[in-house]
């Protein structure tokens, strides 16, 4: 089967996107509106990007009627992101976090999401996540306007946080006590499978 993207709807191409670009780690961010209001959504349009200076990138999409959604307002307001990973035991809470709320009600609240400070920027962060990265904005790229078009943020980490107990003997990240989800297509879900090793050549 052969796609040429010039003949599917934006709708059509996304799905085949999000069902091949498989799996896809999930960045769980919070926000703060210019009243403070907190904000949490999930995006699975996420990467590191590079560690010198350490930076990532996730993709807040405008919506089909090509308003943004207030995750990129509130960053492009304020600045600053806390980004977090979303471990297996809140993925249920996570997906809930994805649902349209009229701006300035936080999920945080209405999804009974905990949250404590961050230590460097104003967003709060979510205790209980094995992983979270304090960000500040670099820059957004605006790949497109209008309908379901591409924004990507990039965001600088300026406070790395990393629950203990998910280190192993190497005092490394164990991949198994990470225990993250992934998204795969449609409303799938992937959690880490068989772990197999492979040199790397010199
Ligand atoms: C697992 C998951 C991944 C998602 N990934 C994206 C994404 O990469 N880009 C995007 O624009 N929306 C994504 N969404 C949808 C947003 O979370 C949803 O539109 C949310 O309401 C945005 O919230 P906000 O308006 O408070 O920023 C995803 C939803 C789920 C459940």
């Amino acid at each position: 089967m052969q796609i040429d993207p010039e003949t599917l709807k934006a709708r059509d191409m996304y799905q085949w996107m999000v069902s091949t670009v498989i799996p896809r780690p999930i960045a769980w961010v919070s926000t703060v509106d210019v009243n403070g209001i907190g904000n949490l959504a999930p995006f699975s349009f996420f990467n590191g990007v590079c560690a010198q200076p350490p930076t990532l990138m996730f993709c807040p999409a405008n919506d089909r009627f090509g308003r943004q959604k207030d995750t990129l307002v509130n960053i492009e307001a304020t600045g600053e992101f806390v980004l977090h990973l979303v471990p297996f035991h809140l993925a249920e809470k996570m997906n809930a976090t994805a649902a349209s709320l009229p701006r300035g009600v936080s999920e945080f609240e209405h999804c009974g999401v905990e949250s404590v400070p961050a230590t460097k920027v104003r967003p709060r962060r979510i205790p209980g996540v094995p992983v979270a990265f304090e960000c500040r904005l670099d820059r957004v790229v605006r790949i497109s306007e209008g309908p379901i078009g591409g924004n990507v943020v990039f965001g600088r980490i300026v406070q790395f946080h990393i629950d203990d107990a998910v280190l192993g003997p190497d005092g490394r990240p164990d991949p198994l006590k990470l225990d993250l989800v992934a998204r795969a297509g449609g409303d799938q879900y992937m959690r880490l499978g068989e772990l197999f090793s492979l040199v790397r050549p010199a």
